[in-house]
């Protein structure tokens, strides 16, 4: 592999007034953290969180995995968001909000602090939801997602969102295995000017025995909805006659904050869990060094609230540090692919934050787009969820940033709550398509499965990190074993267990850590996890499924695809395949959801196999690329199926 990649300094004029301004200081503060960690993370803690108690300790280690960061001390994660800012900032706007038809909205962290106790009082007297209690969020881009997420952290709730592109079936499942008793959504919203449907996802989820009591419906297209007597309630209806004053509760540092199920390498998808202090430090701080966001700013980004992205860099990151963000309900794409770069001029965009995928989309559909607007408030633009290619990278860096803005290619995982592997705009010469180095305060390393040791440079190795950091993942709801088996069981430094990411990156000559991709049978679908097993399971559901494997193929846009390889119980040839491809399509949608539709399917005479059953996926891997097969087959238990699919693929 070359590593002679081009490098590109960061932007003198916006590094005289970054918050970390050169390489120097970078290196200052992890050698800081490394000399003294609790010290380094305690005085982040004491000086940028509003305590209600002081902590204690920084970080008991003592029951590692289980870690515990600031113990003793207490918090409200939505005072830390809006009430501390309300001297300062009451009218500033916290949320501009921009609706799929370009309605307009702005909310001041005064106007947010009504709502969100008006939410939290709704929340405590009407349904009776308590500190602990899991409630479920399916709710489209609007900002009551928002107010919800906060009148959830206001009472002490543990809010659970599902991202509304979830079948009713994978709703269902994270409603059981939460044992969420309130579920807050949305008639629906719109989309490219046409009304979509929530609610009847949620009916559907909550037919037969639920765990759910009662469902609040905030009206946003105005669209007939069925209504369950006793437990449906309208947002709109109630939430005027509530009190804007919500005491807000007092947390322990340790306290749950949300769930988010994210997918792993076995069926089930796992309850992430954070808490409430380590959570918000980091996400606050990575907000100021890695956007580097100032007073005056406006900070966009384009994620959705279902996923980590939106938590901590739409709602939480932005809010605590007091910061001004937009949200979007709409498609980039419409009505045209100068959408983002229309907002981006209309509301003097400081900050942009998207995926390699949308701006392969916005390239493809739009190439000239950026230059027919106004895009001089640009300072820093990010990328997050997948490697971002060359030719992504160039048009990003060229016409959106017009070569002047720093790209922050931002690596870290639902789990890690926050960015750990980030340029720092004002201080690293970025390379396209690397991550770069840790950032302050994270001991991430890529190292030797099988030694433990770091590896050399240009090897390959797993992305590991070897302390614990305070917006870790706490636990797998429900399940202890399987958060110390998943990201504590396949590497060993100095003998002890340190947590694993699940992706393969390799350092070049002069430290830059690139991500190479999933170790584990995980595929990445535009910035988006999905679980081969997930998917597999969905598949087995039709009566005429005997076996089914499924891997990820590179696809032109979303990075990855998705490629089934299916053997029928009984195959009566083409006609009857093209029906059988729908019918798996219908039941992948009502299983998972359209995020997980296949686009390959093969129908093959069996699946290349071990003696002992276990399924060769590197060779259905290769097939699916097209690539030559150069594994040894001969272990198999019929080697000659490897011809047969591969003659099929073609
Ligand atoms: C997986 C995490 C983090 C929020 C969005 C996705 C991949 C993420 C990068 C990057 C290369 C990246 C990894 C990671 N990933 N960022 N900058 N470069 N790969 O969150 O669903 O938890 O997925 O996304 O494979 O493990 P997620």
């Amino acid at each position: 592999m070359s590593d002679k990649k081009p490098v590109f300094k960061p932007n003198k004029e916006f590094a005289k007034n970054a918050n970390i301004k050169n390489m120097c200081e970078y290196h200052d503060l992890q050698d800081k953290a490394m000399e003294d960690y609790e010290g380094f993370w305690g005085d982040f803690a004491k000086e940028k969180i509003d305590w209600i108690e002081p902590f204690d300790k920084v970080l008991d280690e003592s029951k590692a995995p289980f870690v515990k960061w600031f113990d003793g001390g207490k918090l409200n994660v939505s005072s830390q968001c809006i009430d501390r800012h309300l001297d300062t900032r009451k009218n500033k706007a916290a949320i501009i909000f921009e609706g799929d038809r370009g309605d307009v909205q702005t909310i001041t962290y005064l106007d947010l602090y009504k709502h969100v106790n008006r939410f939290a009082n709704l929340l405590k007297e009407d349904f009776n939801v308590k500190k602990g209690d899991r409630v479920v969020i399916y709710m489209p881009m609007i900002p009551e997602a928002a107010y919800a997420m906060l009148a959830c952290a206001r009472i002490g709730a543990i809010h659970s969102i599902v991202f509304g592109g979830f079948s009713s079936e994978a709703l269902r499942d994270r409603i059981e295995d939460a044992e969420a008793k309130v579920v807050i959504t949305a008639d629906g919203a719109f989309r490219k000017e046409k009304p979509y449907m929530l609610k009847p996802v949620v009916d559907a989820a909550l037919t037969g025995k639920t765990p759910v009591k009662k469902v609040v419906v905030v009206q946003r297209n105005h669209e007939d909805v069925e209504w369950v007597a006793g437990r449906d309630y309208s947002y709109n209806e109630m939430i005027e006659q509530k009190s804007s004053i919500c005491e807000p509760e007092v947390m322990d540092a340790e306290d749950p904050l949300f769930l988010l199920y994210t997918s792993g390498s076995t069926g089930k998808p796992k309850g992430v869990q954070h808490n409430s202090a380590g959570y918000i430090l980091w996400a606050q701080m990575t907000m100021e060094w890695v956007f580097d966001v100032k007073e005056n700013d406006t900070y966009w980004c384009t994620a959705d609230v279902g996923w980590i992205t939106g938590h901590t860099y739409i709602v939480y990151g932005p809010l605590a540090m007091g910061a001004t963000t937009v949200m979007f309900e709409g498609v980039i794409t419409f009505p045209d692919a100068g959408r983002p770069w229309s907002m981006v001029e209309n509301h003097r965009i400081n900050q942009f934050y998207t995926a390699p995928t949308a701006i392969r989309v916005l390239h493809k559909m739009g190439e000239n787009e950026p230059a027919k607007y106004d895009m001089s408030s640009l300072k820093v633009l990010g990328t997050v969820g997948e490697p971002i290619d060359p030719p992504a990278w160039k048009w990003y860096y060229e016409e959106v940033g017009q070569s002047k803005c720093a790209i922050v290619d931002t690596y870290w995982q639902t789990e890690t709550g926050g960015h750990v592997v980030s340029p720092l705009p004002g201080a690293t010469p970025i390379k396209p398509g690397c991550a770069t180095f840790p950032l302050p305060g994270i001991m991430a390393e890529i190292l030797d499965p099988a030694t433990g040791e770091k590896v050399e440079v240009g090897e390959k190795g797993y992305m590991c990190i070897t302390k614990p950091w305070p917006a870790q993942i706490r636990g797998v709801w429900g399940d202890e074993e399987r958060y110390v088996k998943s990201y504590f069981g396949d590497v060993k430094k100095d003998g002890k267990p340190v947590y694993f990411t699940g992706d393969g990156a390799v350092y070049d000559e002069e430290g830059y850590i690139t991500i190479t991709g999933r170790t584990d049978d995980v595929i990445n679908v535009s910035g988006h996890r999905m679980g081969t097993a997930e998917v597999e399971a969905a598949i087995k559901k039709h009566d005429n499924v005997a076996e089914v494997a499924v891997v990820g193929k590179p696809h032109p846009i979303k990075g990855e695809g998705i490629f089934a390889y299916i053997v029928l119980k009984s195959d009566d040839g083409i006609a009857d395949e093209v029906e059988e491809v729908k019918a798996i399509n219908s039941i992948i949608k009502k299983e998972i959801g359209n995020i997980a539709l296949c686009d390959e399917m093969v129908f093959t005479p069996g699946l290349p196999k071990t003696r002992s059953g276990k399924i060769m996926r590197r060779i259905l891997r290769a097939i699916a690329k097209g690539e030559e097969i150069t594994q040894d087959i001969s272990t198999l238990e019929d080697p000659s199926i490897v011809e047969k699919i591969a003659a099929m693929v073609k």
